[in-house]
């Protein structure tokens, strides 16, 4: 039985065999799983979702699957039942339960007390299944991940993090993540994608100088400045991450023909502008049409029957 609570949670030859299916599943060949056939898989949602909701929800209904999607409000966990007890419970009914929350212990508490696989559907620390979509939309333009250079402007969020993880598991040329002094990503999640860019030739490193960062690069990357449940933060954010808009301008210095990515939702004209985000170096829309394949795959293999040990 297998968690998938961050993108460290598999190894890079697992999550390369992800990708790969994921592009199985978008290209249809082989892909006819019916993987969830007369199961059921719960999603709770401690927060809003567009993509990440409603590709699980289509995600389980291809692969033969009922999905049951719950905000917490909804369940008996507003009204004091911990989450330990609210896993065991699921796990009698269900193949899967996809979480978004926000601290990580949360989704490890419930991990710990389910005995079936438990999905991170985005927590503050990280959002691993949105990475998976991300590095499967890399490989769809470049042959040659070594060779690819992404940088990452803004807020050292969940998003970030998880890019650094599987960027480096993936093998990545480089990644660069500029970030103003004080939001740069934490540094166990730092120091642990270094430690994977060792092993997979993947060399990264933090700054926080954005003109500079993006020369050459061959991926630009940007997300919200204030994520879900920082709102307050907000005036003080848009101030701090002024200079780290992903405009034209910063276009201009990557590499000719470099990509534009967002997980999204966008603010537009925050964090990166309408012309960038409109323009041909965007490929924001096929990233987010990626998480359904994604989301498949990582569906069929979590619920595949596994020996122990596997
Ligand atoms: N990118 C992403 O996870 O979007 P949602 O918040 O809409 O699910
Ligand atoms: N960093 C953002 C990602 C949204 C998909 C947030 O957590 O709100």
């Amino acid at each position: 039985m297998r968690d998938f609570l961050s993108s460290d949670d598999v190894s890079p030859e697992e999550q390369a065999a992800l990708i790969s299916r994921s592009l199985d599943m978008k290209s249809g060949k082989n892909a006819k799983s019916k993987a969830l056939a007369g199961r059921s898989v719960g999603l709770i949602f401690e927060k809003p979702s567009t993509r990440t909701r409603i590709a699980f929800e289509a995600a389980v209904f291809e692969l033969g699957g009922h999905s049951i999607t719950l905000r917490a409000d909804e369940l008996q966990l507003d009204r004091g039942e911990t989450l330990e007890d609210t896993g065991k419970v699921l796990s009698g009914y269900l193949a899967a339960i996809v979480v978004r929350t926000f601290g990580q212990e949360r989704l490890e508490a419930v991990a710990e007390a389910s005995s079936i696989p438990v999905v991170n559907a985005l927590s503050d620390l990280e959002h691993p299944c949105q990475a998976l979509a991300d590095v499967m939309t890399i490989k769809e333009h470049f042959d040659d991940l070594s060779q690819v250079e992404l940088v990452y402007l803004g807020d050292g969020n969940n998003v970030c993090h998880s890019l650094l993880l599987a960027g480096a598991k993936a093998g990545f040329g480089r990644i660069r993540a500029a970030c103003p002094k004080g939001f740069e990503p934490i540094e166990p999640i730092l120091d642990r994608a270094v430690a994977i860019g060792l092993e997979t030739g993947c060399e990264i490193t933090v700054g926080d100088d954005p003109a500079e960062a993006v020369k050459g690069a061959h991926v630009l990357y940007t997300d919200v400045w204030t994520s879900m449940g920082r709102e307050s933060e907000q005036a003080e954010r848009v101030k701090v991450f002024e200079d780290y808009r992903l405009d034209e301008s910063l276009l201009d210095s990557a590499a000719s023909g470099a990509l534009v990515m967002h997980c999204l939702p966008a603010h537009r004209g925050q964090e990166i502008s309408s012309e960038v985000m409109d323009g041909p170096a965007s490929v924001v829309w096929q990233q987010a049409a990626n998480r359904l394949p994604v989301q498949k795959a990582l569906l069929e293999w979590l619920a595949a029957p596994r020996r122990r040990g596997q």
